[in-house]
């Protein structure tokens, strides 16, 4: 351990830019905790994370949702390589606890093709919960391969890759507190299995 100051440097310097700060994600996060609390009231919904992109975004999202909630994780895995999602999802951990009946809000960190969503909300359905509904942090419109609409979004984005606040590439960078695009330079054409 050193005394040095803290500093980023070490990975905001893979970052062609940020997108996001720390502070404009809180704000969108805030009103977007207020925007729930409003649409659930009298109702107690569980909100449901989606390990492990969405973990920094859940945490900070229930915390500004100011009712009574419960919580689960759920954890998939695509397989393909970070930047392209092939569609195939395995269930790598499913939720503690049935859903049916309940008013269930999917939290995700970002929709790109969107095929890990429609998988996922097909899969929920299934089990008859009384509504879903989907919050998403980011979303890429422009890459969608099938219909999917989040119901709450923090910001809508271009075809970019980025990293940061839970988004990782290759596992790394998500303990980055802003939310930033990934220098081509970092990329690697890596196979296996992302989350
Ligand atoms: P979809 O099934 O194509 O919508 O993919 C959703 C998942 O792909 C997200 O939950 C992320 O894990 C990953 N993903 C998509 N775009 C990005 C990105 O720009 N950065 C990091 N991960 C991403």
């Amino acid at each position: 351990m050193s005394d040095a100051p803290a500093s980023w440097s070490k990975l905001t310097d893979d970052l062609e830019r940020v997108l996001y700060t720390r502070e404009q994600i809180q704000t969108r996060v805030n009103e977007l905790g207020a925007m729930i609390a409003a649409d659930y009231a009298n109702r107690s919904p569980m909100v449901i994370g989606i390990l492990k992109g969405a973990v920094m975004f859940f945490a900070d999202l229930t915390r500004a949702i100011p009712a009574s909630i419960s919580i689960d994780f759920i954890a998939t895995s695509s397989y393909g390589s970070n930047d392209v999602t092939s569609g195939v999802v395995r269930i790598l951990k499913d939720l503690d606890r049935p859903i049916d009946d309940r008013h269930v809000l999917l939290v995700e960190d970002i929709v790109d093709s969107g095929l890990t969503l429609s998988y996922l909300v097909r899969m929920l359905r299934a089990r008859h919960p009384a509504s879903i509904r989907i919050a998403a942090l980011l979303d890429k419109p422009s890459r969608r391969k099938t219909p999917l609409q989040a119901d709450y979004i923090g910001f809508s984005i271009d075809d970019l890759f980025v990293v940061g606040y839970g988004l990782d590439f290759d596992q790394r960078y998500r303990n980055l507190p802003m939310i930033g695009v990934l220098k081509p330079a970092c990329y690697q054409k890596l196979g296996g299995e992302e989350s």
